[in-house]
């Protein structure tokens, strides 16, 4: 069956436009149907738009309100949701609703450098004190203990003696546009 995916992003969207695009260029048939944003700013609405994919500014006490974020979903009749880069606790509503069928991607080696406060260049930042020789990407299942879902798929980079968060981000990064649209073709796409 092809799939309807949903993308909930808070910010630049460079993870959502090379997902839209790796489907658009893809046999399988599943298909970026919507992005979510809960910022009005968020580069990922113009990114979105200028793909032709629809694109919804939801509040976080809509996203958190059943009666209007289920609707959502069901009217474009989304199958998957996929967060990248979504800054929000998700609500339990859409976790039950999409169990086993929403992913979330995270810019470390979970369970290291995960939890409150952990995004962005944070985790850089984090892992660059701490004097890892490694980081990398975390592909998992979201679950209601947010960052502790199944893990999917776990990609490593060096880090070395010297490095800045900078450097670690941009490997990092790397990784994640490898790797995220992969992952969840062959999570959701592999059977008929
Ligand atoms: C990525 O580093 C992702 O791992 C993290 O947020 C960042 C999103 O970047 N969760 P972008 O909005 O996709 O450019």
């Amino acid at each position: 069956m092809a799939q309807r995916i949903a993308i909930f992003a808070s910010g630049a969207g460079s993870n959502a436009e090379n997902i839209i695009n790796y489907f658009r260029h893809n046999a399988c048939g599943a298909e970026v149907v919507l992005v979510v944003s809960n910022r009005n700013d968020a580069g990922v609405l113009q990114r979105a738009s200028h793909l032709g994919v629809p694109a919804c500014v939801v509040s976080r006490a809509d996203i958190n309100n059943p009666d209007i974020i289920l609707p959502l979903m069901d009217h474009y009749s989304v199958d998957v949701v996929v967060l990248a880069g979504f800054l929000l606790m998700v609500p339990v509503c859409l976790i039950e609703r999409f169990h086993d069928r929403m992913v979330n991607i995270h810019p470390s080696l979970l369970p290291k450098f995960g939890g409150k406060g952990m995004y962005g260049r944070y985790v850089h930042e984090a892992v660059v004190a701490a004097g890892e020789t490694e980081s990398g990407i975390t592909i998992h299942m979201v679950s209601e203990r947010y960052d502790e879902g199944r893990i999917l798929y776990q990609g490593r980079v060096p880090v070395e003696p010297g490095d800045t968060p900078d450097e670690v981000e941009s490997r990092v990064r790397a990784l994640e546009l490898e790797h995220y649209p992969r992952v969840i073709q062959q999570v959701f796409c592999t059977t008929e």
